[in-house]
């Protein structure tokens, strides 16, 4: 009883340093309205540990559910998640058939709490290549969310940004050949709205786990002015402290979209220090 007691402060402690913390970063500057991910370093959190590589991902899994849920309290829009690329096909099979085992158990297990807090599930890629059964759980699932009004919550699955921009040039080509797009309405903006992310704006934010310093064929195209932020932590070790951190960076940053710094308005001193502070507080959850 007094155990239990005990748990129950700690808990209301942490939400109360995790309010705080919230508080300061929205008081801070503006929030991504796009934050895009990818999660790397499964395998390498597992090895440290002397685990097989699916218990990475099954942790990851956790990490997943910390940040979609930070970033629909904070007000982040859109979050973008690298779940399996084009290139993780060619992974041994059993590591391919178990990530896509986790995929649907957690579509399963995630799908009603998602669903109550206003999350909007989509995706993005060559869906038609997942096995059956996640095609039909993620798209029952997306269904369910149509009308939610909170974060867009976006799986790339099977997805790379050259295939991306390669379908694009195949839709708009037929569109040409055609005679429903003349060839000199072909713009950045129209072939824009022929990629699989037409509906959502660019990302703002980029972040990579794991330290390593690479785009490895995630959204080419809408990364053109993104701020990165690479994280030295694993993705299962990447929970919602570490996102405050890489927003906190974020709003550092002078984004100037090529023009120069004269052009753009000064930016509010902020309190770097003060939210460091915080940081080190935090309860991690
Ligand atoms: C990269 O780590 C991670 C992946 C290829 C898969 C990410 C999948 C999840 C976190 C679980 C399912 C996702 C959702 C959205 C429910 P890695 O295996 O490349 O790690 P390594 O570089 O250390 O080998």
């Amino acid at each position: 009883m007094i155990f239990d007691l005990r748990v129950i402060l700690a808990l209301k402690k942490a939400a109360g340093k995790d309010k705080e913390l919230q508080d300061h970063l929205l008081a801070g500057g503006a929030i991504p309205q796009h934050i895009a991910i990818i999660m790397d370093g499964n395998g390498r959190w597992a090895k440290k540990r002397g685990m097989p590589r699916i218990a990475g991902h099954r942790e990851g899994v956790n990490s997943v559910r910390d940040i979609v849920e930070a970033c629909g309290q904070i007000g982040v829009k859109y979050l973008t998640l690298y779940a399996f690329s084009t290139e993780n096909w060619k992974r041994p099979g059993d590591e391919v058939s178990m990530l896509m085992r986790l995929l649907l158990s957690a579509l399963r297990d995630e799908r009603d709490r998602l669903h109550e807090n206003e999350v909007r599930l989509k995706a993005i890629g060559n869906i038609a290549a997942l096995p059956q059964d996640v095609q039909d759980e993620m798209l029952e699932a997306i269904e369910l969310m149509r009308n939610n009004s909170g974060l867009t919550l976006i799986l790339a699955l099977s997805y790379s940004g050259r295939w991306d921009i390669a379908q694009a040039v195949n839709k708009l080509y037929d569109d040409v050949a055609s005679g429903r797009i003349a060839r000199d309405q072909v713009t950045e903006e129209l072939l824009g709205r022929y990629l699989s992310t037409r509906d959502f704006p660019d990302p703002d934010l980029l972040v990579r786990t794991s330290g390593e310093l690479r785009i490895s064929n995630f959204l080419l195209w809408q990364l053109a002015y993104s701020e990165l932020y690479i994280s030295p932590d694993f993705w299962p070790d990447f929970r919602r402290k570490n996102l405050y951190k890489a927003i906190s960076e974020f709003q550092q940053r002078e984004r100037r979209f090529g023009l120069t710094s004269e052009q753009l308005q000064p930016a509010s001193p902020r309190g770097t220090k003060y939210f460091e502070r915080l940081l080190k507080g935090v309860a991690k959850h």
